[in-house]
C-alpha cells in the first residue's frame, strides 16, 4: 500500500487519480492546511474507487506511527508541506518546522517500521538562480533565496545521508519546475487557499471574473520579452513521473534526483497570449516591478528522467491551458 502524504492537494490528488487508475492500493494522509475533502470525493468521481483517507499532520509522530501499524505501507510518497515563497520569506521556522522536521518526523517513523522506499517532493528552487540554462541535475543546489527553496534543499541533504548511512534505504527527489494544469475531467485542479501566489492560477482566477487583472511582475529581465520565463509542466505529467519513479525504486537502492520538467520555455507574456488563445478569454494585465527572489529564467533538461525512469512529459502549453481553464470554469470558486 503507498502513502501518500498530502494526498488531498494539488499534485498529491492528481497523482493519487493516476495510482488508483493503475490499481496501485493507496492510503491518504493529509491536516487539510491547504486542501479539502472534496478534492478526495472528485478523486473517487474520476476513479471510481474509494480513497481511504486518515486526517492528520506529519509533525504528529503518533498518530503518523498508528497509520503504519494499521496498515501494511510498502512506500511513501511525501507532498505534504508548505510551498508559497513569500509565506515563507516572513515566517521561516513554519517552514523548517513543516517542511524539514516534519520530514524527519516522517523518516523516523518509516524506520521504525522499516519501509524504506520514499519519494519526496522537491523542486527546482533548490537550484537558486542558475548559471546557465537549461539546468541539469547536477548542477549546484543550495543557493537558494527563501526559506522555501532552502527547506526543500535541506531535506535533500538529509535525504542523502540516511541513504549514506543505511544502504537499504531506496530514496527518489523529484524536482518539480513550474506545475500547472488540472484533470481532463476538470473535476480536480489547483485550489489556492488564498489569492494566488503563482501565475496560472491567478491568470484562471481574472479569466473567470474573481480578479481584476494580471500584475506581470517585471518586463526588463534579459529575456526574449523581457519578463520571466518557466518551464510549465501539465500536473498530469508530473504525476505519472511519480509513478515510474515508484516503479524505478523497487529495483534500487540509494538515493536518486530527477529534475520534472518539460525542457520548453515560456515567458510571462507567452502565457497570456497562449491562455487567451485556448479560453477565448482576454486577459487584462500591468506591468509591475520585479517581484523580490524571482529569477529571470529557469527551464529543465529532462534527459536523465527520460533515460533512467523512461518518463518525459507529452502534454503541452495548450492542453495545460485547455485544462486548466476547464478545471476553473466548471469550478469558478474552487471546491
Ligand atoms: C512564474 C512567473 C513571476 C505571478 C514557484 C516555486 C516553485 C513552485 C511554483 C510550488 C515568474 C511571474 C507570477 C503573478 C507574474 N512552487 N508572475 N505575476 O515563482 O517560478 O515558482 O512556484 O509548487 O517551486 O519556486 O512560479 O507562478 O509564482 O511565477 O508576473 O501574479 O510568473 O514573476 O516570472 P515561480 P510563479
Amino acid at each position: 500500500m503507498i502513502l501518500v502524504t498530502g494526498g488531498a492537494g494539488y499534485i498529491g490528488s492528481h497523482t493519487v487519480v493516476e495510482l488508483l487508475e493503475e490499481e496501485s492500493a493507496v492510503i491518504v494522509y493529509d491536516n487539510m492546511s491547504n486542501s479539502s475533502e472534496k478534492s478526495l470525493e472528485r478523486v473517487t468521481e474520476i476513479t471510481g474507487k474509494n480513497v481511504p483517507f486518515v486526517l492528520g499532520d506529519v509533525l504528529d509522530e503518533k498518530k503518523l506511527s498508528s497509520v503504519f501499524s494499521e496498515f501494511n505501507i510498502t512506500a511513501v510518497i511525501h507532498f505534504a508541506g508548505l510551498k508559497e515563497i513569500a509565506e515563507s520569506v516572513v515566517n521561516p521556522l513554519r517552514y523548517y518546522e513543516n517542511n524539514v522536521y516534519g520530514t524527519q518526523v516522517l523518516l523516523r517513523v518509516m524506520a521504525a517500521h522499516n519501509v524504506k522506499r520514499l519519494i519526496f517532493s522537491s523542486s527546482a528552487t533548490v537550484y537558486g538562480d542558475p548559471a546557465e540554462t537549461p539546468i541539469r541535475e547536477d548542477f549546484p543546489t543550495g543557493a537558494t533565496t527563501n526559506a522555501y527553496g532552502t527547506s526543500k534543499y535541506m531535506v535533500e541533504r538529509i535525504l542523502a545521508d540516511v541513504c549514506r548511512s543505511d544502504a537499504s534505504w531506496s530514496i527518489i527527489s523529484l524536482r518539480y519546475f513550474n506545475p500547472v494544469g488540472a484533470h481532463s475531467s476538470g473535476l480536480i485542479g489547483e485550489n489556492p487557499s488564498k489569492v494566488p501566489a503563482n501565475l496560472l492560477p491567478y491568470i484562471t482566477q481574472v479569466a473567470v471574473g474573481r480578479l481584476k487583472e494580471l500584475k506581470v511582475f517585471g518586463n526588463d529581465y534579459p529575456t526574449h520579452d523581457g519578463t520571466g520565463v518557466r518551464d510549465y509542466i501539465h500536473v498530469v505529467d508530473l504525476a505519472l513521473g511519480h509513478l515510474k519513479a515508484l516503479n524505478q525504486m523497487s529495483s534500487t537502492t540509494g538515493y536518486q534526483v530527477f529534475n520534472l520538467g518539460t525542457g520548453e520555455k515560456y515567458s510571462v507574456l507567452d502565457m497570456i497570449k497562449a491562455f487567451e488563445k485556448a479560453s477565448g478569454k482576454t486577459i487584462p494585465y500591468r506591468i509591475e516591478a520585479r517581484r523580490p527572489g524571482d529569477i529571470a529564467e529557469c527551464y529543465a533538461d529532462p534527459a536523465l528522467a527520460k533515460k533512467v525512469l523512461g518518463w518525459s512529459a507529452q502534454r503541452g502549453i495548450d492542453a495545460m491551458m485547455k485544462d486548466a481553464w476547464n478545471w476553473q470554469s466548471r469550478n469558478p470558486n474552487g471546491f
